[in-house]
């Protein structure tokens, strides 16, 4: 260990394997303070719902790595597409080039999506694909004559990524970019329209602003990483009637949602609500390779189809449409087809809420509440965010709680009796108080 390992890493590094010891000092690390974070675990090798860590210790997966790992992890199916896909070619520029994976996966995405979203931009990050939502929407408004509609309406408790652009849209009370305020452009970041007062206070603030406003943009049915929050169907169809009513462009933002995690392929299918712009990425490739795609609605499109170049959409991400990660993407739809998802993400659901429930009665805890895959229990407060991760751990799972939420989101191919594991440490690690 090097003298400024020594300095600058945590404690406890000393049993890591020689690659972890050497590079540790080397890498900078998401949402953590390097000087007094626990060293995060060293990772041999991922097999289905299980981790298993380079000093042999096998942890059950309660989160599916950030929600993206769908139907487990090194599924052989989506492991054979991206093999012959890297033997044909791992990745050709998007510009001026075209392949079949990007076209196939992007005539897929159309007949999934509802109504007439069918025109797909791929990205490689759920943050990015928002930029680029945010983008389309400034710019259909500008290409039909129209250059005062620069701001969002946007929701508390809702989280759409990390880069500026997209951190402007996410709640900047609870929310982790307050740092940022002053950087950030500002938009309107609302309470949701989750009952008749709510939606008329939405509607006389749109009758004052809707003239500067490009578009809404909502978490559709599950708010993720701003806390774990839900709303039902009737909040989007509010927000699609308002959409109409002030001619917004309606943004559904369902980078956690997609792909069966509350229950139907996507949120906007379960709540009949078709929005002008989807934007989609996690699990898109079943947790295997980064892809994202911002899909848009006929009349998105139709407003950048014209004569003038300058109506274009100036976008075009390096590895837009990468080939590998189109390849696991069209095999994760496969799987889609083929296997029972959406059955299965029923049956987790209903042990989710019976597994959960006996966290109801343990002091501390404000509320356990269960969508689709998503298994919620919020505390009234979080003393020990990191002592707590590491109970989980020692208790043979790997939950990640954050904030005041401790969660479960697993892959949907979870063995029951693992499920129960999961939910058996959750409520015996919280009744011991968080
Ligand atoms: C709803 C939502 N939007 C956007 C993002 C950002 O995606 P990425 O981390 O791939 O940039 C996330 C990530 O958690 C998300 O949950």
């Amino acid at each position: 260990m090097t003298a400024a390992m020594n300095d600058n890493t945590p404690k406890g590094l000393s049993t890591a394997p020689g690659w972890y010891q050497a590079g540790f000092e080397h890498v900078w690390l998401p949402y953590a303070q390097m000087k007094t974070m626990r060293p995060p675990l060293a990772v041999a090798r991922t097999q289905g719902c299980r981790i298993v860590l380079a000093d042999g210790r096998e942890l059950i997966d309660g989160i599916a790595s950030w929600w993206t790992a769908c139907h487990g992890y090194n599924h052989p199916h989506i492991r054979a597409a991206v093999e012959r896909q890297l033997a044909a070619m791992p990745h050709v520029m998007f510009g001026g080039l075209m392949h079949e994976p990007a076209l196939t996966l992007a005539r897929r995405l159309a007949v999934l999506l509802s109504g007439d979203l069918d025109r797909v931009f791929f990205s490689e990050s759920g943050s990015v694909a928002v930029e680029i939502a945010m983008k389309m929407a400034v710019q259909y408004w500008r290409n039909r004559g129209l250059r005062g509609r620069n701001k969002f309406v946007a929701f508390k408790g809702g989280y759409h990524g990390d880069t500026t652009g997209a951190m402007a849209l996410c709640d900047p009370e609870v929310g982790m970019h307050a740092m940022f305020q002053g950087l950030l452009p500002e938009h309107f970041i609302l309470d949701l329209p989750r009952d008749e007062a709510s939606a008329a206070t939405l509607e006389k603030f749109l009758q004052r602003h809707a003239e500067q406003i490009a578009g809404i943009v909502v978490e559709p049915l599950a708010q993720g990483a701003g806390g774990m929050h839900f709303h039902d169907a009737d909040v989007l169809r509010r927000l699609r009637q308002a959409a109409d009513r002030f001619e917004l462009l309606l943004i559904f933002d369902e980078i956690f949602t997609g792909f069966g995690r509350t229950g139907s392929m996507f949120a906007c299918e379960s709540a009949g609500v078709v929005p002008d712009i989807v934007t989609l990425s996690k699990a898109l490739t079943g947790g295997t390779l980064p892809l994202a795609a911002t899909v848009a609605r006929r009349k998105v499109f139709e407003a950048f189809w014209s004569d003038d170049p300058k109506h274009a959409l100036m976008h075009g991400p390096t590895y837009m449409g990468n080939a590998l990660a189109c390849a696991a993407a069209n095999a994760s739809l496969d799987l889609f087809e083929q296997e029972p998802r959406l059955a299965q993400v029923a049956a987790i659901s209903q042990q989710l809420a019976s597994g959960l429930a006996p966290c109801r009665h343990l002091p501390g805890v404000r509320d356990v509440r269960v969508k689709g895959a998503i298994g919620v229990v919020e505390l009234d407060r979080m003393d020990d965010l990191e002592g707590l991760r590491a109970r989980f751990i020692a208790e043979g799972v790997f939950i990640r709680p954050f904030g005041k939420v401790v969660y479960l989101t697993p892959a949907f191919t979870i063995a029951a009796e693992d499920l129960a594991r999961l939910t058996t440490a959750m409520v015996k690690v919280l009744g011991e108080g968080a």
